[in-house]
């Protein structure tokens, strides 16, 4: 049982991620132009969790019976000055995301919610992680400021990231 506040709001937020990961995908495809595939590997695979992140909101909501309503994404960037620019606006992106999840987590508690506190714990620590992630590249970034050399190598660390489906069956892409 989730009441129609709960839901509506959960099914608010469950649009915002589809909106998170079409800004990545933009993202890598502007990686991609300037030449960085190691940046355009990295935000692909964060288009791919924000996907996931979509459909973990996707399956609690239909597993508590709601009927789902896709709103679609708005329009979302895709002219950046630099990789710098880049990782600028993905934090600040995922504050405002961190921001969102801390009111969806204080609404569960408000409508004593208790299956949606325990979902939504997941969230809490990962937005935790991604801010974490986020500023680890932007602080390398800003120490290797101009120096092509350093931006290559950052780029070719960057282009290790994999996608590593989550637990819980939420991947909306085949695990090899
Ligand atoms: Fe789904 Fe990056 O938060």
């Amino acid at each position: 049982m989730i009441s129609k506040t709960m839901a509506d709001a959960l099914n608010t937020h469950m649009n915002f991620e589809l909106y998170s990961a079409n800004i990545y995908l933009s993202m890598s495809s502007a990686a991609n132009e300037m030449g960085l595939k190691g940046a355009a590997t990295w935000f692909m695979v964060q288009y791919q969790e924000e996907m996931t992140h979509f459909m973990k909101f996707f399956n609690y909501l239909v597993d508590q019976g709601i009927n789902i309503t896709l709103t679609g994404s708005d329009t979302v960037p895709n002219n950046y000055a630099s990789l710098l620019e880049m990782f600028e606006k993905t934090l600040t992106h995922e504050q405002s995301v961190t921001g969102r999840i801390n009111e969806l987590a204080e609404l569960a508690v408000k409508e004593k919610d208790h299956a949606s506190q325990i979902f939504l714990q997941w969230f809490v620590t990962e937005q935790v992680e991604e801010e974490n992630n986020d500023r680890d590249i932007l602080a390398k970034l800003k120490l290797v400021g101009n120096n092509g050399h350093g931006l290559l190598m950052i780029d070719s660390s960057l282009g290790q990231r994999v996608f590593v489906a989550p637990a819980g069956g939420a991947a909306p892409f085949p695990v090899a």
